[in-house]
């Protein structure tokens, strides 16, 4: 059994896997002999690559397993708990919003086989870097939304947001998960994956130029501290919504688990990229970011540097990643059945190290 390109079939051969829709419906049962209403029933599904019964063909998800497997992982990516412990908690209409620009996200990809291919070979190499990117993309759209951005702009900075990595596929395993530390020529090599991106797109009608320089320049910097040109991403034409994503990436990955790292507890991310702005980072970026995602809601259980526990029971809008906590263990691990608050905001030196599941 092979996959094989539509423009391959011909009338005679069978179908070796069945076919069916976005919503799970049966479109095209497996044996079947293909004939031409059904290449063109196929072709009017939106596939572009179906299992058949042939030597002669290539060994890839048809496009409808590919959109499928990636529709459940955003899906997961922002309704999970995950998003909320990791990054903080969206309102019920950003998750809307968002949902709305991936669907269209789909569609560009859709239509382009080179690229699920690619979208296809990460998934299957380097997962972290592909669920990376699905973060990556999530949090750019919301930013992009709530800047004000116009709906085309947003969904080519998603589409933009989620290969951003892409150039990855090229870069060797024992590079790319390394556990130590790289050496400088290795870094050297990583280094490289934006401009292996960009000439993946490049030649792309279905990508937007702002898409593509999304690829290329998503490690440039405000201060031409980054890479691979050290230009200074303001002057670029796209700078404004390159300038997102480079913010989203590298939040992201301080809040993930590497093979090489622990994650960043969320303050200390926050604490990092406002370090980093203005002179480096975005700061209207930080600032959209910090007023839409509230990194600890009223109820997170959640863990102080000092070693107490307790519940979050309201928020300091001005910073919120000094909400007001109800104690419930003191820092020996004493359960406390009094009323007893700690205001982070009047214990600057104390913080919350980690969100926790509540046990009794
Ligand atoms: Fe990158
Ligand atoms: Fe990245």
């Amino acid at each position: 059994m092979k996959s094989i390109y539509l423009n391959d079939i011909v009338p005679g051969m069978h179908l070796a896997k069945s076919i069916y829709s976005l919503n799970g419906d049966l479109l095209l049962e497996k044996g079947i002999e293909i004939n031409e209403r059904i290449i063109n029933s196929i072709k009017n599904a939106g596939i572009s690559a179906v299992f058949i019964y042939t030597e002669n063909g290539y060994d890839i998800h048809t496009k409808l397993e590919t959109i499928d497997i990636m529709y459940k992982h955003f899906d997961e990516s922002i309704n999970t708990e995950s998003f909320s412990k990791r990054k903080g908690v969206l309102s019920d209409d950003a998750y809307a919003e968002i949902k709305d620009v991936i669907f269209k996200i789909f569609d560009i990809i859709k239509s382009n086989d080179k690229l699920l291919m690619n979208i296809n070979k990460i998934m299957e190499k380097d997962f972290y870097t592909y669920e990376h990117s699905l973060n990556v993309a999530v949090l750019s759209i919301l930013i992009a939304l709530r800047i004000g951005c116009e709906k085309e702009i947003v969904i080519n900075v998603g589409v933009g947001a989620l290969l951003h990595d892409i150039g990855k596929i090229l870069i060797t395993d024992e590079i790319l998960n390394k556990p130590g530390k790289l050496t400088d020529e290795e870094f050297e090599i990583i280094k490289k994956h934006s401009i292996y991106g960009y000439e993946f797109v490049k030649d792309s009608d279905c990508l937007s130029q702002l898409s593509k320089d999304i690829i290329l320049y998503h490690h440039e910097r405000l201060d031409g501290s980054g890479y691979p040109t050290g230009v200074k991403t303001n002057t670029l034409e796209n700078g404004k919504y390159i300038n997102i994503v480079s913010f989203t990436d590298v939040f992201d990955a301080m809040t993930n688990d590497r093979v090489y790292k622990k994650k960043m507890p969320l303050y200390m991310a926050l604490e990092f990229v406002s370090s980093q702005v203005p002179d480096v980072l975005d700061i209207d970026v930080l600032e959209t970011m910090i007023n839409h995602i509230t990194p600890f809601p009223p109820g997170t259980y959640v863990q102080l540097t000092t070693g107490e526990k307790g519940f979050v029971v309201s928020n300091n809008f001005e910073n919120p990643t000094r909400p007001i906590i109800k104690v419930v263990y003191d820092c020996d691990g004493i359960r406390i059945f009094d009323d007893a608050y700690i205001d982070l905001m009047k214990k600057l030196t104390t913080f919350v190290q980690d969100t926790l599941i509540f046990k009794e």
